[in-house]
């Protein structure tokens, strides 16, 4: 039987092997940077909302750069949903699952699909019994690494994984060359200093080697 949210995850996410997780602290940075990814080859971006930019800068990539795929993260309850939603994203990411928060993202698993954090077999068998097939591994470094999601594909064989969570240029190789990832992200693409200077021919040499991973 076809899963939905896999099914919507795997449609707004087609092609995409590298997410960046951004922190966004001034919201004229949106465009610029996701010029910047969209010029190193990066298609989705993950705009945290841990900052009181993050909405704003959302909606100013959704309305201007339409060949820029956003969502949002760091979303913990079904407000931060309704908000993304309401800003333009297409879907959304957070850390764990709640009850709450599962029933409220099963009402839009096709029109803003969620990616549900998890890092234990428990998670993973709760988000599946809520109906989602595709999740975030989180956080991916502390919670076992490659060797734990490998693990974690030997009983539970439907989920399919986006780890993020300490991941670098150096192991993000390996997380994407296990058979149950399909993306990997994380904050490497944007530093914090690259950021903070607008050095946005950095984060588009970074993304190039990101997007060639
Ligand atoms: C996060 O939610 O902060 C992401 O998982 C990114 O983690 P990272 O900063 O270790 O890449």
């Amino acid at each position: 039987m076809t899963n939905r949210q896999a099914t919507a995850i795997d449609r707004v996410l087609a092609g995409v092997r590298v997410m960046p997780v951004v922190v966004i602290h001034d919201a004229d940075h949106a465009l610029p940077l996701a010029d910047a990814l969209l010029e190193g080859g990066i298609k989705a971006m993950e705009v945290t909302l841990r900052t009181d930019a993050a909405i704003d800068a959302v909606a100013r990539i959704a309305k201007d750069r339409p060949e820029m795929t956003i969502g949002t993260g760091t979303i913990i309850s079904p407000d931060d949903l309704a908000r993304s939603m309401d800003a333009g994203a297409v879907f959304g990411v957070s850390p764990g699952l709640t009850d709450m928060l599962a029933k409220a993202a099963a009402l839009h698993f096709d029109d803003c699909p969620l990616l549900p954090g998890t890092a234990t077999a428990s998670d993973v068998m709760r988000a599946l019994e809520y109906g989602f097939e595709r999740l975030k591994f989180f956080p991916a470094e502390a919670a076992g690494g490659v060797p734990m999601l490998k693990s974690l594909g030997g009983p539970l064989l439907a989920p399919k994984f986006c780890p993020t969570g300490g991941l670098t240029p150096e192991n993000a190789g390996k997380y994407l060359s296990l058979s149950n990832v399909f993306c990997a992200g994380g904050s490497w693409l944007t530093p914090a200093d690259k950021m903070k200077a607008g050095d946005w021919a950095g984060i588009t040499a970074i993304a190039k080697d990101a997007a060639a991973l």
